[in-house]
């Protein structure tokens, strides 16, 4: 039974302890502990009030700071979560006579900033016993005082409070005497006349008991001296004078003037003035002049001390006869204490990432002064990213209002000015110095945007080729750039066989030697990056540029080079004076200046004879050809480049002034006469290997000329055909100048073997040889045609092939 309801009872009971803890920790705390407490004695228990575990407890710092006091009353035992006394606390030396005694205590926690205010009532203990100025009273009454004549005595005192404060007086038993007490006074009143010459000194015994428990008590002996006749005792002209005194009144200020009459004369009506009891505190603050009653300030008055003063008087006349009254000096506040300022709690360094808002530091302001004078606003400089912003009273929070960026402003001086409402109104100032950490928030920039390096060919491997520089705001090991190659290609082989980048300088070095020929230009890609984590990174493209040096002779594509003794040129013998005989051609594979090619004829049969042109190549007759002329020429031409020093090639021209090769008995000797049927013979051999090479050949060259569509084309400059298969790799582009332009490169070669292995497919050979006008002009018929059976249009060559297909001529 009642099994239902116990579940929706328990979530109630839930609920209102949740609210409970709610109103706790939005609350402020109050605990009441007695006086005189023993070291370490347990207050209460803060976790529990608060409802916080210990763990969050010690990880939020929890501390507990005390308002205008250096001495600290208590403490947190953060491994209980228990306030506990850490000082004696006297309630009578802390508060006085004030009736509540509070002790204001801050508890701090941090992260978020949180702070609780804990009141400490310290509750009174009868741990003081009332107390006489004097052990011993001494009165002198006339035996003439009636019946109902009142003597005032001092009050005894107690620095306990209400209860525990004097609560009444006992007089001991006598003849003469009862006791009349009122709240001002404790006043003797004559009961039975007295008689002289009975008793001349009476001895009563008073006693002043306070309402502890248990119970403690002081006694006093009051000696009564009966006189004779006539006497009177001085009267006050005010029970109770009351006197207003500004705080910080300078010495020998007359606080006020009190005074007595009696109504004696002579000696016997002179009164004098002094004070009763007094605090031994008291003692230097004021005096009293004997003879004027005028009560002075001697000390310092200040009101943040004691804000009220309370001193008994007494007036005495010539016979001792005695009366007394009570001075009550209220000190009114003076706005001299300036604010002051704390810093509870300062989150220093603040990473520069935190979002507008966020608080990090708490302020605490006080001003000892009353009233107007302690009202304090709290401000802070202009121009910096941080705000006040009140919390519970006199504490604020600093917490920034925008972007903090350290690479910025690393530091801020935060000036805090506290200024209270006095007039005038006093100030102070504090600077609290906080610092902004670093985050990883730049990456590294390079200095370019993109690099450029020259370089000429045939570098030495490990040669500097230029640096790249990266800038990285950041601190320390975010803002260290370190500096990579980014993976890549240049020409099918990766960039690190081409370049290396030294981590930390970032100077690009050259892995290898560089060759213009082979590519001029290349880019690369390098990255900075910096040793945050996570890292950032940049990249930027280095563009290397291959400079040319003259390192490549020309090359004589025409008339081959190997100094072939069939390379011999028929010039007609009717030839006229500028008729084009022949053609050197030559290229190189610089560029530039270094591929600008000369032709000299350097050695001739006959100088007078032939001209070369000095870029064209072209050899001319320089006259008509006479019978005279020898019958074979030979000529040296040399092949210079324009390069720093020039390079040059040499080549030898064979040309024979005949109209029919028959006529010529040097060739007949070599070639038909001695060696005829044997060159016939090795000829007919040639020819058939030729033929049946040819076939294959045929075969593999259509196979590639299918894959490759474009039409390999003969290569012609002037009037001379070249077969393409004689270019020499990459050989460099330079216009007008008699080498080949760079078009033809890439149909120059099928294999990447070397040159003498390259078979080439060429076609219209014939169609292209020799144009018409000025040139030579033979048919096939003019000549004994050892290769008749050869396809007319179809030629296949190696070196050697062309060197006989040469003979055609
Ligand atoms: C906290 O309280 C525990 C248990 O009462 C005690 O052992 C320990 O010494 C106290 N720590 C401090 C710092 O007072
Ligand atoms: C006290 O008496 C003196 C003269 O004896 C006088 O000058 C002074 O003003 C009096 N002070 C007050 C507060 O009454
Ligand atoms: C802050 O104050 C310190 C010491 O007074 C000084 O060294 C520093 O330069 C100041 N910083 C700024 C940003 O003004
Ligand atoms: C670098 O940045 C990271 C965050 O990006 C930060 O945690 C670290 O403290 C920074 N290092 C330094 C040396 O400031
Ligand atoms: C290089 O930087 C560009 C922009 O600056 C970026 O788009 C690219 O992704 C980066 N490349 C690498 C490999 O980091």
């Amino acid at each position: 039974m009642g099994d239902k309801g116990f579940p929706s009872l328990r979530l109630i009971f839930c609920f209102a302890s949740f609210i409970v803890t709610l109103h706790l920790v939005h609350g402020d705390l109050s605990y009441s502990i007695p006086e005189e407490m023993k070291r370490d004695s347990v207050i209460g228990n803060l976790a529990k009030d608060l409802g916080l575990d210990l763990r969050t407890l010690s990880s939020r710092k929890a501390r507990v700071d005390f308002e205008g006091t250096r001495k600290r009353y208590c403490d947190i035992n953060l491994s209980t979560g228990e306030l506990v006394t850490s000082e004696r606390m006297d309630r009578e030396s802390l508060c006085g006579k004030k009736p509540s005694c509070v002790v204001k205590v801050d508890l701090v926690l941090e992260n978020p900033l949180e702070l609780h205010r804990l009141s400490l009532h310290v509750q009174d203990v009868n741990d003081n016993s009332p107390q006489f100025n004097d052990n011993l009273i001494e009165m002198e009454i006339s035996e003439l005082a009636e019946k109902g004549n009142r003597f005032s005595i001092e009050e005894a005192h107690d620095a306990d409070i209400g209860q525990n404060a004097v609560q009444r007086y006992n007089l001991q038993k006598n003849d003469n005497f009862i006791l009349a007490v009122d709240s001002n006074k404790v006043e003797l009143v004559l009961d039975n006349k007295l008689d002289r010459e009975k008793q001349n000194e009476i001895n009563l015994l008073l006693t002043a008991l306070d309402g502890g428990s248990p119970q403690r008590s002081g006694t006093v002996v009051i000696h009564v001296t009966v006189l004779d006749a006539n006497d009177n005792a001085p009267v006050f002209s005010q029970a109770v004078y009351k006197a207003s005194l500004p705080e910080n009144s300078p010495p020998d200020t007359i606080v006020i003037n009190v005074s007595a009459t009696d109504a004696d004369e002579g000696v016997n009506g002179d009164v004098t003035y002094q004070f009763g009891h007094v605090s031994e505190d008291d003692i230097n603050i004021f005096s009293i002049d004997s003879k004027t009653g005028q009560i002075r300030v001697t000390g310092v008055i200040d009101f943040e001390e004691r804000s009220s003063f309370e001193i008994r008087v007494k007036a005495k006349d010539g016979l001792g006869l005695t009366s007394y009254a009570k001075v009550i000096i209220d000190v009114t506040d003076m706005n001299d204490n300036a604010p002051v300022i704390y810093l509870k709690s300062l989150t220093t360094p603040i990473p520069e990432n935190v979002s507008p808002g966020t608080e990090v530091g708490i302020i605490n302001v006080q001003d000892r002064d009353s009233e107007n004078n302690r009202q304090v606003r709290c401000s802070i400089q202009q121009g910096v990213p941080f705000k006040l912003v009140p919390s519970i009273k006199n504490y604020y929070s600093l917490v920034t209002t925008g972007q903090l960026d350290r690479e910025l402003v690393s530091d801020y001086n935060i000036t805090i000015t506290a200024t209270d409402e006095g007039s005038p109104p006093l100030s102070s100032s504090k600077t609290v110095q906080l610092s902004v950490a670093d985050i990883n928030d730049n990456p590294p920039v390079f200095e370019e945007q993109s690099y450029s390096a020259y370089v000429t060919e045939n570098n030495k491997p490990g040669s500097t080729l230029c640096s790249v520089t990266a800038r990285d705001p950041d601190w320390r090991q975010n803002g260290t750039v370190i500096y990579s190659l980014l993976p890549g290609e240049v020409n099918g082989a990766p960039v690190s066989s081409y370049l290396s980048v030294n981590g930390e300088t970032g100077v690009i070095h050259a892995v290898r030697s560089f060759d213009y020929e082979q590519f001029r230009s290349f880019k690369v890609h390098v990255m900075a990056r910096d040793n945050g984590s996570p890292p950032l990174s940049s990249n930027v493209t280095v563009s290397v540029f291959i400079s040319d040096v003259n390192d490549n002779s020309p090359q004589i594509l025409y008339p081959a080079p190997e100094g072939n003794s069939f390379m011999t040129e028929l010039v007609p013998k009717a030839a006229h004076g500028g008729s084009l005989v022949s053609k050197v051609i030559a290229v190189d594979a610089d560029s530039g200046q270094n591929a600008w090619l000369s032709y000299h004829i350097v050695k001739s049969t006959d100088p007078g004879l032939f001209t070369i042109g000095l870029h064209s190549g072209e050899i001319r007759t320089q006259r008509d050809i006479s019978e005279s002329d020898s019958m074979k020429q030979n000529l040296i031409v040399a092949v210079k480049d324009n390069g720093q020093p020039f390079l040059s090639a040499t080549c030898s021209i064979y040309l024979l002034i005949s109209d029919n090769l028959a006529e010529v008995p040097e060739l007949k000797d070599i070639s038909y006469d001695e060696k005829n049927s044997k060159l016939t013979s090795y000829l007919i051999i040639a020819l058939v290997s030729v033929s049946t090479f040819f076939l294959t050949f045929i075969i593999i060259i259509l196979g590639v000329r299918f894959c490759r569509r474009r039409k390999p084309r003969l290569l012609f400059d002037g009037a001379v055909a070249i077969p393409s298969a004689y270019l020499p790799p990459n050989y460099a582009d330079v216009d007008g100048t008699g080498t080949l332009r760079s078009a033809y490169n890439y149909d120059a070669y099928l294999t990447t073997g070397s040159r003498t292995s390259d078979f080439r497919f060429v076609t219209s050979y014939n169609d292209n040889t020799l144009p018409a006008d000025q040139t030579l002009r033979k048919s096939p018929s003019d000549f004994a045609d050892p290769f008749e059976d050869l396809e007319p249009s179809v030629e296949v060559g190696t070196v050697q092939s062309a060197s006989l297909l040469t003979m055609r001529f």
